[in-house]
């Protein structure tokens, strides 16, 4: 379950504006432009400014976050349209949803405090990979 300052949509509300350069994402963008990816999952997306900014570059992107009211500050970005988004963890994540490329920006791995969080999340991130990705 996430912290309620993602969860409740007026602390959510706060996150991009306590949070607004954003140029740690831009080495995510570059990596998927040098491996020549075109489907991007970002596990918890949070307020989707990644998901948001490669769906504005044409990558097909699914966006992952167990907090509602962050999913919804992102799917009203520019861009949040073409982002398939998902309200959940992991083990949410359907079987359908295919990548060339996972990534966790923002210091999300410090979210995933017990060895079997942290087995959950690299393995559902290891199926969804395309062999090779
Ligand atoms: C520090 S924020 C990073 C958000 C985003 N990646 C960014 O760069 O702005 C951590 C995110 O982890 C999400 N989170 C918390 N618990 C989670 C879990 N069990 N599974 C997946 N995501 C989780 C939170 O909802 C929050 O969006």
């Amino acid at each position: 379950m996430a912290d309620a300052h993602y969860t409740n949509p007026r602390l959510a509300a706060l996150y991009d504006p306590f949070d607004a350069d954003r140029s740690d994402l831009d080495v995510y963008a570059a990596m998927a432009a040098e491996f020549g990816a075109t489907r991007v999952l970002d596990i918890s997306c949070g307020t989707g400014t990644l998901a948001c900014l490669l769906a504005g570059r044409g990558y097909e992107v699914t966006g992952l976050d167990p907090a509602g009211a962050e999913l919804d500050i992102a799917r009203a970005k520019p861009h949040g349209d073409r982002v398939r988004w998902i309200c959940g963890t992991a083990a949410d994540l359907p079987a359908d949803v295919r990548a060339d490329l996972v990534t966790m920006t923002g210091n999300v791995a410090q979210v995933f405090l017990r060895d079997d969080e942290w087995a959950e999340v690299t393995s559902a991130a290891y199926r969804t990979l395309r062999p090779g990705g």
